[in-house]
C-alpha cells in the first residue's frame, strides 16, 4: 500500500484531479473549426469508435450554394489516447454530374498549450466524365481543426 501511494497520486493528477480532462486526452466529440473557417460538429463517439456529424465548409469548388453536409467516421480506441481517425463528408449540395465527396484522415492531439487539435489530410474527389479525365479528379490537402470554444478564449 505504501508503494502504491505515489502511483495513485500520479494517476489522480493525470486523470483530472480538478475536473479537467487528463492532459493527454483528446476527444473528437464537439464543435470544431479549421484553418479555412469550415465548421464541423462531431456527435457522440460510439463504444466501437464509430461516429456521425455535420460539416459546413467555408469554401467550395462547386457553383452550388453551400449547405451543411453529413459526415460518418470512425476512430481508433482507446478514446483517451490521442486517437487516429477517418471520416467521409457526403457533400449534399453538389449533385450529378458534378458531385463530390471528401475523405479526411488524421489524429487528435493535445498541443503544447494543452489544447486539443485535429491534424488532418484530405482527398476531395469530384465526378469526371470518363477515365481519361481521372487525372484531374482528386484534390489533396491538409487541414488543422481547433475546438470552437478554445478559439473564443
Ligand atoms: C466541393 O467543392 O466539391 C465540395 C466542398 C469541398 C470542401 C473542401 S473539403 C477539403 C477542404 N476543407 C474544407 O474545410 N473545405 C474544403
Amino acid at each position: 500500500m505504501v508503494q502504491a501511494t505515489p502511483l495513485l497520486l500520479v494517476l489522480f493528477l493525470a486523470l483530472g484531479a480538478h475536473g479537467l480532462p487528463p492532459m493527454w486526452m483528446c476527444k473528437l466529440t464537439g464543435q470544431w473549426q479549421n484553418d479555412l473557417g469550415s465548421n464541423m460538429t462531431i456527435d457522440e463517439v460510439k463504444e466501437n469508435g464509430d461516429f456521425t456529424g455535420k460539416y459546413f465548409t467555408a469554401v467550395s469548388a462547386s457553383p452550388e450554394e453551400i449547405k451543411e453536409s453529413p459526415l460518418v467516421g470512425s476512430q481508433r480506441l482507446p478514446y483517451w489516447s490521442q486517437p487516429t481517425f477517418g471520416f467521409t463528408v457526403h457533400w449534399n449540395f453538389t449533385s450529378s454530374p458534378i458531385e463530390s465527396i471528401t475523405v479526411f484522415t488524421g489524429q487528435c492531439f493535445v498541443d503544447d498549450n494543452g489544447k486539443e487539435i485535429l491534424k488532418t489530410m484530405w482527398l476531395l474527389r469530384s465526378h469526371v466524365r470518363s477515365p481519361r479525365d481521372d487525372w484531374k479528379a482528386t484534390l489533396v490537402g491538409y487541414n488543422t481543426f481547433w475546438r470552437k470554444e478554445d478559439l473564443m478564449d
